[in-house]
């Protein structure tokens, strides 16, 4: 919802910011890599630790030696320490091998809703643009639903405008 309070100011100019991606409804044919990630993806959600949401969410990424690293969501019973899909996956990349370049990156759902494309919280969002920073590579993100419905994101940068970022700290 937008707010109606209207502000005026001298040199104030409005904005937009687009962004590009790609949408389709069957993920089944795209690209043989982007298939067997979103089946790996799939795969690791089947075997994801969510007793208390019952979301189980699967990432996979194709690392620069074209080896496929998975991860799920592991939760606990104190709330706030799940750990999201995306970012176990990443930490279990960077944990092996710290100058992993990540060439493509998919995240799916499982809820019991086949259409759900799925969608990274904002924090993940944020670890996905340090990965871009640390490693120097940007990378597409597919988005997909088990059925076939998927968003491509071309780039990471793409969502999480005006991101915080690491060169932010230095004076
Ligand atoms: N979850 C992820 O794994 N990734 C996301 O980007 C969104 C949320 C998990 C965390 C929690 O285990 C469950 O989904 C419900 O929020």
């Amino acid at each position: 919802m937008q707010s109606n309070i209207n502000i005026q100011s001298g040199n104030m100019i409005d904005k937009q910011h687009a962004i590009n991606y790609s949408e389709g409804d069957d993920w089944r044919h795209l690209p043989s890599l982007h298939q067997r990630l979103i089946e790996s993806a799939i795969e690791a959600a089947t075997r994801a630790y969510a007793p208390y949401s019952k979301f189980k969410v699967g990432a996979a990424l194709v690392n620069h030696e074209e080896t496929i690293i998975t991860g799920n969501n592991q939760e606990n019973a104190s709330y706030p320490m799940c750990n999201c899909a995306e970012q176990v996956a990443l930490q279990k990349t960077y944990s092996d091998n710290r100058e992993t370049k990540v060439k493509l990156f998919a995240v799916v759902a499982l809820n019991g809703n086949a259409e759900l494309i799925a969608a990274p919280c904002g924090a993940c969002r944020q670890v996905l643009c340090e990965t871009v920073n640390r490693s120097g590579t940007d990378f597409p993100i597919i988005m997909a639903s088990q059925s076939g419905a998927y968003r491509i994101f071309h780039s990471v940068k793409d969502l999480l405008p005006f991101s915080f970022e690491g060169k932010d700290l230095t004076s």
